[in-house]
């Protein structure tokens, strides 16, 4: 067994029982630091495929791999106690076949600790996830918006409008019936997400769904305002951490050119050992 693995306080079945109760509080994180902060008020962290986007800096996820994924997932591993930890699956990992997806799984989980394994995927991932989670691997689906297959869709639009509402609601229906423990509902109309919400016996967690959903979940950087390559609609930013790092970046180029940095506070002196040495 890996080093790194170590059982979560919070599990999948207890996630599971949520459903219709206090809202679950779920949030990305990529890094060590950023877990630590995630952990203390979350109820799950996911080590999200985003990774790729907003710390790589690739223009989708689908070029994100398994190896970027376990990297991840071991720094967010030494970081969270408390909450349920899910690895996402990367594009082109899991949808050849329900083997496939097995023996990637069991590597994230083996090499990450993680409680829980993501992917994208309705009725077409129905097989796949009643198959991991038989074998002892949790699951948390991901419907709607599926941004590993963006190039299908044609861009990052608003899904369930129309005839496509009943698609969607038949995809939720499906991972339910699979055995995956909670779904995440992306950039759907706040109708669909609530009469899923109403329907399916698992948690929903909504991102660009509804506040009706079981759960909430942003991508980390979003929420800080430290990711501008675009800025979906619902996005709320708590905090501008971009604006403000680029205003610290700033003075500290300023004072290195005008030499008051390092000052006396930040250089070692011949005399007697400080405090903070
Ligand atoms: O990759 C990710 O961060 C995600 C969340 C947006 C749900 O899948």
């Amino acid at each position: 067994m890996s080093a790194n693995v170590r059982v979560s306080a919070l599990t999948p079945p207890d996630v599971l029982a949520r459903k219709g109760g206090a809202p679950l509080v779920c949030l990305t994180a990529y890094t060590t630091p950023l877990a630590r902060i995630v952990d203390r008020h979350c109820d799950i962290v996911l080590v999200g495929d985003s990774v790729g986007m907003v710390l790589h800096g690739l223009p989708s996820t689908v070029g994100v791999s398994l190896d970027m994924m376990i990297m991840h997932g071991q720094a967010v591993r030494r970081g969270v106690e408390k909450a349920l930890l899910v690895v996402d699956m990367p594009f082109g990992s899991y949808e050849e076949s329900p083997e496939q997806a097995f023996h990637n799984a069991a590597r994230i989980m083996a090499e990450t600790g993680c409680g829980a394994v993501k992917l994208e995927g309705g009725e077409t991932m129905e097989k796949t996830i009643r198959f991991l989670t038989r074998r002892g691997i949790p699951v948390m689906a991901h419907i709607g918006l599926t941004p590993q297959t963006v190039n299908t869709f044609g861009g990052y639009k608003v899904q369930g409008r129309g005839d496509d509402a009943f698609h969607i609601l038949r995809d939720a229906e499906a991972v339910a019936e699979a055995g995956a423990f909670s779904v995440v509902l992306e950039k759907l109309t706040a109708t669909l997400a609530d009469r899923i919400t109403k329907t399916i016996p698992i948690p929903t967690i909504g991102i660009g769904a509804s506040r009706t959903c079981d759960g909430q979940i942003l991508v980390v950087d979003d929420m800080l305002g430290m990711f501008d390559t675009f800025r979906p609609k619902f996005v709320k930013r708590f905090a501008e951490l971009g604006e403000a790092s680029d205003v610290a970046v700033a003075s500290y180029a300023r004072e290195v050119r005008s030499r008051e940095f390092p000052s006396d506070a930040h250089i070692f002196t011949d005399g007697k050992k400080g405090k903070t040495e």
